[in-house]
């Protein structure tokens, strides 16, 4: 019994160290992937608008689960010093320029020979306004990128992916905006709702090579798109992160005081570029505190 029991728990370590093995065959440090496994190991992702926000954050916990990460964005400095911390790589990457975003996924191959992950993340805020002077031009500035932006990334990813004969996972960023009217200015809601259409469709085209396509809706992070916004929608331009997120967290949850972190993002693109989410695509992950699901006003009527 006592030898059976031993025979177990070296069988199991064996095991463990088996899955911790590298592409060349060198044992990784497993003494943090013991307490919590890596769950990107060895592969490879493109995080385009990775320099910051939400993507930075997300570059990071990729990292931290042992993902190659290339960074594609126009904030070059910021981009390559991040890239640099998680020994990944930068490349300049305008997402409203097909041939960049081509040579971002080309970049990533040529540097790891693969890519697994692709997260269609960079976006802008763009303007508000009154639909009665919606000013075509600037719309179409914003759809360049944030629309035409993750229709490149789709598409050389799959041609990629296809390619490769391995299957990848595709994650989008639309937003919360794309769900509940009165979020977000007409041009950023019309690009986000588009979003969620493309990440349908591709799901249902790529199903067959093994790629899942799914999207991720937040709300409210205190990036600096966000903060941006509400100081001018505000008048306050000394507003911090943590007020923005107060101020969400009282008016914009179902949980009462709690808004959103870059953090909360990070972890449901790390959920859906991981193994663990396996049969989920055409999905979208809304990451609103449960805001877009109820309205709160009439919660009186749950009173005994
Ligand atoms: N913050 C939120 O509450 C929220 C809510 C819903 C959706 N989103 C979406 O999340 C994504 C990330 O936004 P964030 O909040 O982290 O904002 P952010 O402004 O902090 O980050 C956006 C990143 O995209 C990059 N970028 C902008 N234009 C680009 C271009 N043409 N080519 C390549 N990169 C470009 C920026 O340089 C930046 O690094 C966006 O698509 C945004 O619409 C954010």
């Amino acid at each position: 019994m006592h030898f059976l029991f031993i025979h177990c728990i070296c069988y199991k370590l064996l095991s463990y160290i088996w899955m911790n093995m590298d592409h060349n065959g060198e044992t990784e440090d497993t003494s943090v992937s013991l307490l919590s496994p890596k769950r990107l190991r060895g592969k490879v992702a493109v995080i385009t608008g990775g320099a910051r926000g939400i993507g930075a954050a997300t570059a990071r916990v990729f990292a931290e689960n042992g993902a190659h990460v290339v960074i594609a964005d126009i904030l070059d400095e910021v981009g390559a010093s991040l890239a640099d911390s998680i020994e990944g790589r930068y490349v300049h990457c305008d997402v409203s320029k097909e041939e960049e975003v081509e040579s971002a996924v080309k970049q990533a191959v040529e540097w790891k020979g693969r890519l697994d992950i692709m997260f269609n993340n960079a976006g802008i805020a763009g303007f508000g306004g009154s639909i009665t002077n919606i000013k075509m031009d600037k719309m179409m500035t914003l759809l360049a990128i944030n629309l035409n932006g993750v229709v490149h990334g789709v598409k050389h990813a799959a041609r990629t992916m296809i390619a490769g004969k391995h299957g990848g996972t595709i994650i989008c960023s639309s937003s919360s905006a794309a769900i509940m009217g009165g979020l977000a200015s007409h041009s950023y809601t019309m690009s986000k709702e588009a979003i969620l259409g493309l990440s349908r469709s591709t799901a249902c085209e790529l199903g067959v090579y093994g790629i899942r396509v799914n999207c991720i809706s937040p709300h409210g992070v205190p990036s600096e798109m966000l903060v941006s916004e509400y100081r001018k929608f505000l008048g306050n331009m000394e507003l911090r992160p943590d007020e923005v997120s107060s101020i969400v967290g009282e008016r914009g949850s179902l949980l009462h005081g709690r808004g959103g972190t870059l953090e909360d993002v990070a972890q449901a693109v790390l959920f859906l570029a991981s193994d663990e989410s396996g049969f989920i695509t055409g999905h979208n992950l809304v990451i609103d505190g449960g805001y877009t699901s109820a309205c709160s006003q009439m919660s009186f009527i749950y009173q005994e």
